[in-house]
């Protein structure tokens, strides 16, 4: 993108724990740093970039109190976040105080899952935004929570969740989100709104609707800059190493032919789901490529899980590995498709490729990311919570092999499209980065 260069301006980043939280960060990094701005990242210990990956920034580290090689699953990362910010506020306040003796700082960046960005830019005078790394439908519906509460869909009722959300469609009352989940999304709300802008992994094709919601709900600007992959893959972090043979082995495949399973960075699943998967994806005798990280299945290391002989039965058309490059997966000419937890980097990963999608969410906003993917854009398959092998082998060969697979490549065929033209001169992303660079340039 061709604009123009400014007078050095320093941006302090503050990217979550997470490596779908960091992911987005680090890419809109790399992006604010090739439009001029100087880049400063605080992050904790617990989960942090290689700073060696990025040699034009400059790096602070929180010392967070959490253990090295912590492996969080879904139950226990919002502990985890908790212990956290608890103990990440005394040493980001001094390291703020720090940077600020010695530069002038434009502005902090911050993810909103940190409950004290807040009131100690505020006690330094720092303007401060947010990225959202999530869809902006889940910036809408946690705004409106509590006017979802006064509507009764809580506590959430199995015999209610197919119900239609009239005033959100597609979204059904059993997307919502669950009630252990309302006091981070308190958070996430307060520090959204009492910041001085918004800036989200999205573009306006995608999200029409829900982008016009939140400019209605809320009272500052909101940047749709995303897919933010697409600026820099090469910055892409990686908590764990990527294992390369996934790519060797994809050169050997028929063109469209594979089917990449990946549950992304915390989701777990059952022993039983996994024995499922493991035979459903056995039994349909379709090539794979599988992401069996440690922790998958609870408890346990990478593949101590995997049925007696797994590998033999599946040698030559499955291949299974801890970590997987995913955007040279998912653009790699052999996927055609992706079954997937539907974590929002994911499903616009799979969407900037062109490729259909198996949806199978396991928490936090992953409900409402597959109800777009199925029920939205109808680019993808809902999977069934305890789904059984024969099932599972019926669902795969429909994505892969059938006329309804088909016909969703085709489509999301056409997102992949406008996915691209809204990062080039005019387009939608590119306008708000345009937007997004003044407002940056105003403080
Ligand atoms: C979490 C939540 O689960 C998600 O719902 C929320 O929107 C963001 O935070 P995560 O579960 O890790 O993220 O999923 P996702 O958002 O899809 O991010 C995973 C990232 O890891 C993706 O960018 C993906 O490319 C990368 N990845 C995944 C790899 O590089 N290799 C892999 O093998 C798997």
């Amino acid at each position: 993108m061709e604009v123009k260069k400014q007078n050095e301006r320093r941006l302090v980043l503050f990217p979550a724990a997470y490596q779908g939280h960091m992911t987005p960060m680090m890419h809109l990094a790399t992006l604010l740093h090739s439009n001029g701005f100087s880049i400063t990242i605080i992050q904790a210990r617990y989960n942090s970039v290689n700073p060696t990956t990025y040699p034009h920034f400059t790096f602070h580290f929180l010392d967070d109190g959490i253990p090295e090689n912590t492996v969080p699953a879904p139950n226990d990362y919002t502990d985890i976040l908790s212990v956290l910010n608890t103990n990440c506020l005394e040493p980001f306040t001094e390291c703020l105080g720090e940077i600020l003796k010695t530069s002038c700082i434009s502005c902090l960046i911050a993810d909103p899952m940190w409950d004290f960005t807040a009131s100690v830019a505020d006690s330094y005078k720092l303007p401060r935004m947010v990225l959202r790394t999530g869809s902006v439908s889940t910036v809408v519906v946690y705004e409106y929570l509590q006017v979802f509460k006064h509507k009764g869909y809580f506590p959430l009722q199995e015999s209610r969740s197919d119900e239609p959300m009239l005033e959100f469609p597609p979204f059904k009352v059993g997307d919502l989100p669950p009630e252990v989940q309302h006091e981070l999304i308190e958070t996430i709300v307060k520090e959204t709104k009492n910041s001085q802008g918004l800036i989200c992994n999205t573009f306006e094709e995608l999200e029409l609707y829900s982008i016009a919601k939140a400019r209605k709900a809320l009272s500052i600007p909101i940047f749709p800059i995303g897919p933010l992959h697409k600026y820099s893959p090469a910055s892409a972090p990686s908590i764990w190493t990527q294992d390369q043979t996934s790519i060797s082995w994809l050169n050997t495949q028929a063109p469209k032919s594979v089917l990449y399973v990946s549950f992304g960075s915390l989701a777990a699943i059952s022993e039983d789901e996994f024995q499922e998967i493991a035979w459903g994806l056995a039994n349909s005798r379709l090539p794979f490529l599988w992401v069996v990280r440690p922790g998958l299945s609870e408890g346990s290391k990478a593949t101590d899980l995997l049925p007696e002989g797994y590998l033999d039965i599946v040698q030559g058309r499955g291949h299974i590995v801890k970590w997987a490059p995913q955007l040279d997966v998912l653009s790699h000419p052999a996927v055609g498709g992706f079954w997937t937890h539907c974590g929002w980097n994911s499903t616009l990963e799979s969407i900037c490729e062109g490729v259909p999608m198996l949806c199978l969410p396991c928490f936090a906003d992953q409900d409402m990311n597959a109800r777009h993917v199925t029920d939205g854009w109808k680019i993808g398959i809902r999977m069934g919570k305890g789904m059984k092998r024969d099932e599972i082998e019926r669902v795969i060969r429909k994505l892969m092999a059938e006329k309804e697979g088909e016909e969703m490549r085709s489509r999301v065929t056409t997102l992949k499209e406008k996915a691209s033209l809204c990062l080039t001169k005019g387009g939608s992303s590119y306008k708000s980065l345009e937007s997004l660079i003044s407002y940056l340039l105003s403080f």
